[in-house]
């Protein structure tokens, strides 16, 4: 019996390597099937953009002084003049979603439904809110202030 005709379950060198070749591209082609399929069901999340705003002008935001906002989602923001220091937070209270008031005296964020309290730099200090207040950041040019705010 010669090499090629194989018999009593010897394999040839060829079909060896044609055997492993086969398994290798069978092996790729199930790695990349797999890739894409879960891909596919799990897409990567989408990178958030952001735009500066012009929100204001330092003129019109005097120290002390809070304006609100509104972004391109409809999520209503709030810009505070804090002894010169201007920031932006979100007005949603980080407890149960109700909106925050600035309290100019006081210097401080309250939220009328549980009695929350968050400081002017939007840490909660007081009550149930779980954590800060959402900022935004903020960009001051000339006599602007520009808050980025999220792309749609
Ligand atoms: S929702 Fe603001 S304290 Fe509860």
């Amino acid at each position: 019996m010669n090499e090629k005709e194989g018999g009593g379950g010897e394999v040839s060198r060829r079909d060896f390597l044609a055997n492993a070749a086969m398994t290798v591209g069978l092996v790729a082609s199930l790695g990349t099937a797999g890739y894409y399929g879960v891909r596919y069901l799990v897409p990567e999340p989408r990178k958030k953009k952001f735009v500066d705003v012009l929100v204001s002008s330092l003129k019109e935001l005097t120290p002390g002084a809070a304006r609100e906002f509104i972004d391109a989602q409809g999520r209503k923001g709030i810009l505070v003049n804090n002894n010169g220091k201007v920031k932006a937070f979100s007005k949603i209270c980080t407890h149960l979603g109700c909106e925050v008031e600035w309290h100019a005296i006081k210097k401080e964020f309250f939220c009328p439904c549980h009695k929350g309290y968050f400081d002017a730099n939007g840490k909660n200090i007081k009550g149930p809110p779980p954590r800060p207040l959402d900022e935004f950041k903020v960009t001051v040019k000339d006599d602007n202030i520009f808050v980025a705010l999220e792309e749609v």
